[in-house]
C-alpha cells in the first residue's frame, strides 16, 4: 500500500495536511526506519511527483491494520454468532488480576472468555471468575480460569494516590472504588490535626490491607502513631508489609506503631491498644453500628476525638441514625458534636451505604 514517508518529527503536520485533503488512508502510521514514518495514502491522493508532497517519497509498505477493539472479537469464530447478552458486560482489574462475573449463559464459555480477555489486554496476568463475596472477611470467591505464565496466585500490586499497595483479591477485601472516601478521610483527619495543633494517633481496627493509611503516613507531622489491624490473618500480613513500605526509613518515627490480627471488639481489653487514639475509623459496613460500643474505649479518655465510619443501613432508618450515633456516644461517657450520617450510594433497593462521623469530647 502506498505511504508517504516523512521525518518522524513532521508526522503530525503531514497527517493533518493529508486528512484536510481527504487523502489519508484508514490504516495506521507505519515505522519506515528509526527516523521516518509512513502515512497511509488513499488511492486518489496525487502521485509522488506532485509538488504538494514537497519531494517526500512515496513508499510501498504493508498496511498497519487495527487489532480487535474489544475482547469479544477474539472469541473463536464458532462463538461469534452467539447473542451479545451471552458475554459479561464488565470486568474489574486489580493490578494484573482481571475479575468478572459468570452467569448461566456465559458459564459454558468461561475458558474461551478468559483466553480472549488475556489475548486482548496485555497487562493481564490472570483471569478469574468471581463467585461472590464470602464470610466475615468479605473476600471474593475467585476461580482462576487462565494464567498467562501459569502463576495462579491472585496476589498483586495496585497504585493508590501515587503509592504502591500490595493486595490479594482472592484473600483480602480491597476496593479501589472507595479511594475517594479515603481521600476525604485524609482531609478530615488533616483538618482535625490542625484544630488540635498536634500530631495524632489514628486507630483503624478493620484496616484490610491498610489503604486508609496511604495518604496519612506520607504527610509529615500528621500522625504521631498508628494502631492498625484486621481479623483476617492474610489481611494483617499484607497490612504489615504495606505499612513497612509506606513508612520506609521512617518506621521508628511512629509511636504507637502497632499492627495486630485481632477481633476489633477485643482491643479494649489490651492496654497497648486502648486509651490511645485521637481518631478511630470503623469500616465494617454490615456491623459498624453494632461494634461501636466496644470501640469507644480505644479513644484517649480526655480531650477531643474524632470517630469516622461507614455502614450499610436500611434507607428507612437513615433519619434516626444521627440520634442513634449521639446516644451511643453519650452511653460511652462522651459528648458528641457535629454528628452526621451521609448517604454515599445505593447498596440495594432498600439499603444504602453511608458515612458517619462525629467529634467526641471526653472528660
Ligand atoms: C469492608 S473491609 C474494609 C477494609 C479496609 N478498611 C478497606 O477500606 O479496604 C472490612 C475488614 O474488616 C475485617 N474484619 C471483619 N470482622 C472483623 C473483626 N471482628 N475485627 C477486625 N477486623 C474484622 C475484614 O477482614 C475486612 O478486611
Amino acid at each position: 500500500m502506498r505511504h508517504l514517508s516523512v521525518p518522524s518529527e513532521q508526522t503530525q503536520v503531514w497527517l493533518q495536511r493529508c486528512k484536510a485533503n481527504g487523502w489519508l488512508g484508514e490504516t495506521g502510521v507505519v515505522e519506515v526506519d528509526g527516523r521516518h514514518r509512513g502515512l497511509p495514502l488513499h488511492d486518489d491522493a496525487p502521485s509522488e511527483q506532485d509538488p504538494f508532497w514537497e519531494g517526500f517519497p512515496h513508499v510501498d509498505l504493508e498496511p498497519k491494520r487495527r487489532g480487535p477493539m474489544h475482547w469479544t472479537e477474539r472469541l473463536p469464530p464458532a462463538l461469534q454468532s452467539l447473542p451479545e447478552s451471552t458475554w459479561p458486560g464488565s470486568y474489574e482489574m486489580q493490578g494484573d488480576v482481571l475479575i468478572f462475573k459468570l452467569d448461566e449463559a456465559s458459564k459454558p464459555h468461561a475458558e474461551a472468555i478468559a483466553a480472549a480477555m488475556l489475548a486482548q489486554i496485555p497487562n493481564v496476568r490472570i483471569v478469574c471468575a468471581d463467585d461472590g463475596v464470602k464470610g466475615d472477611f468479605r473476600v471474593r470467591d475467585l476461580q482462576p480460569l487462565l494464567s498467562r505464565d501459569g502463576d495462579t496466585t491472585t496476589r498483586t500490586r495496585v497504585r493508590e494516590h501515587d503509592q504502591v499497595v500490595d493486595v490479594d483479591p482472592g484473600e483480602v477485601y480491597y476496593s479501589a472504588r472507595l479511594a475517594h472516601q479515603r481521600k476525604k478521610t485524609f482531609d478530615e483527619v488533616q483538618a482535625f490535626q490542625k484544630k488540635l495543633g498536634r500530631s495524632l494517633v489514628v486507630a483503624d481496627p478493620y484496616a484490610g490491607v491498610g489503604p486508609a493509611f496511604v495518604l496519612m503516613l506520607k504527610q509529615k507531622g500528621l500522625l504521631r502513631g498508628y494502631l492498625a489491624g484486621d481479623l483476617n490473618p492474610k489481611a494483617a500480613e499484607l497490612l504489615e508489609h504495606n505499612i513497612a513500605r509506606w513508612t520506609g526509613k521512617n518506621s521508628t518515627a511512629f509511636s504507637p506503631a502497632s499492627i495486630v490480627c485481632k477481633d476489633a471488639r477485643t482491643w479494649k481489653d489490651e492496654p497497648t491498644l486502648c486509651g490511645q487514639a485521637d481518631v478511630v475509623l470503623v469500616n465494617l459496613p454490615h456491623d459498624s453500628f453494632e461494634h461501636l460500643p466496644d470501640l469507644f474505649p480505644l479513644f484517649v479518655p480526655h480531650g477531643e476525638g474524632m470517630l469516622r465510619g461507614w455502614a450499610i443501613i436500611e434507607r428507612t432508618s437513615l433519619e434516626s441514625r444521627v440520634e442513634q450515633l449521639e446516644t451511643l456516644v453519650r452511653a460511652a461517657g462522651g459528648t458528641p458534636k457535629n454528628a452526621h450520617v451521609l448517604e454515599i450510594k445505593d447498596f440495594s433497593s432498600t439499603r444504602c451505604f453511608v458515612m458517619f462521623q462525629t467529634l467526641i469530647t471526653w472528660d
